[in-house]
C-alpha cells in the first residue's frame, strides 16, 4: 500500500525544496559516480538496464538516460512515476514500475545490470530486506550503487563538522522564512505535521534518529550476496543554502554522506 505522506507527491516543490540536491555542484558529483558505475559493470548486455529504485522526479534517471542506459524508474508515488513518464517516455529509453514499498516481488532475480538508488533507503521501514532485495535483482557483474545516504558523522556531528556548519550556514534562513510564511501549501503542510511529525512540505519524510542508516549492516548484505565493494567515498553534501566559499574550504576535510558501489561477484 502506498504510503500516506507520499499521496499527491508534487515533483515541482520537491525539487524546490531540495537544495542539497538540485544543485549544479551536487549534480556534477552525481554524473561523475554514476558514469564510475556504469564502467563497472561487467554483464555483456547493451544496452544495459538498469533500476532507479525510489526514482522521485527522475534525478537519477536523467543521468542514466543521458548515458545511453535504458532505465525502469520506480517508486512507491504514482504520481513521481506520472512526472518520469512526462518527462523520458519520448527518449525510448524509459519505463516505469509501482513499487509496494516493501520488496521487489514484481521483478525476477538477475534482472538489471545496474540497480541504483540515491537517498531512499532511510524512508524504507526494513531498509536492510530492501537492500537484500537489490542484490536479488543485479545480474552476475553487475552493480549496486547507493548514494546520498548519512554517515556516521551526520549524527555524531565531530568538532570539524560543527565548525563547518557553523560557518557555512547563513544565520537567518530568508528563504526558507519567507517561503514558510507565503506559501499556502507551507500552512497546510504545518496542519498535516500536527497529526504526523514526519510529514514534510513535498510529501516526504526525512532522516530521524529511528532512521538510522547503518552502513557496516548494509556492507555485511553485500559481502553475504557475493558483492565486492568497487568503490566508497565519503563526500560533503553541497547544500544551496551554504556559502560556498566555505564549502570549498571543508569539502575535503570534513563529510556528512557516503556513496557506495559493489559489483555482484559471477557466482554471485
Ligand atoms: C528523497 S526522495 C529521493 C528521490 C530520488 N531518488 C532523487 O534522487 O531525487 C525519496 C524517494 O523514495 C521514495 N520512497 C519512499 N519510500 C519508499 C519505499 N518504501 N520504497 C521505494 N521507494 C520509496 C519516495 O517516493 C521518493 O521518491
Amino acid at each position: 500500500m502506498e504510503p500516506e505522506y507520499y499521496q499527491g507527491a508534487d515533483a515541482a516543490v520537491y525539487e524546490h525544496a531540495h537544495g542539497d540536491i538540485f544543485n549544479s555542484i551536487e549534480q556534477q558529483r552525481l554524473y561523475g559516480m554514476l558514469r564510475e558505475a556504469v564502467q563497472s559493470v561487467q554483464t555483456s548486455a547493451r544496452p544495459m538496464r538498469a533500476l532507479d529504485f525510489g526514482c522521485g522526479s527522475g534525478n537519477l534517471t536523467r543521468h542514466l538516460i543521458a548515458q545511453g542506459v535504458r532505465t525502469v524508474s520506480a517508486d512507491v508515488s504514482d504520481d513521481f512515476l506520472a512526472d518520469v513518464r512526462r518527462k523520458y517516455a519520448a527518449t525510448g529509453l524509459s519505463e516505469t514500475l509501482k513499487l509496494n514499498g516493501t520488496d521487489l516481488s514484481n521483478v525476477p532475480d538477475a534482472h538489471f545490470d545496474l540497480v541504483a538508488s540515491y537517498s531512499v533507503l532511510h524512508h524504507v521501514p526494513d531498509y536492510l530486506a530492501m537492500v537484500q532485495e537489490l542484490c536479488r535483482v543485479v545480474k552476475p557483474l553487475g552493480v549496486l550503487y547507493l548514494d546520498h545516504e548519512v554517515t556516521e558523522a551526520y549524527y555524531k556531528k565531530p568538532p570539524l563538522y560543527l565548525e563547518f556548519l557553523s560557518k557555512a550556514r547563513p544565520r537567518v534562513d530568508w528563504r526558507r522564512l519567507f517561503s514558510l510564511v507565503f506559501d499556502v501549501r507551507g500552512y497546510r503542510h504545518i496542519l498535516r505535521r500536527l497529526a504526523n511529525p514526519r510529514y514534510k512540505r513535498e510529501g516526504d519524510i526525512h532522516v530521524w534518529p529511528d532512521d538510522h542508516i547503518e552502513w557496516e549492516k548494509i556492507e555485511r548484505i553485500l559481502r553475504e550476496q557475493g558483492f565486492e565493494v568497487v568503490l566508497k567515498h565519503d563526500y560533503l553534501l553541497y547544500k544551496a543554502v551554504y556559502k560556498l566559499q566555505v564549502y570549498h574550504e571543508y569539502k575535503d576535510r570534513c563529510a556528512d554522506e557516503r556513496v557506495l558501489i559493489a559489483r555482484k561477484k559471477h557466482g554471485g
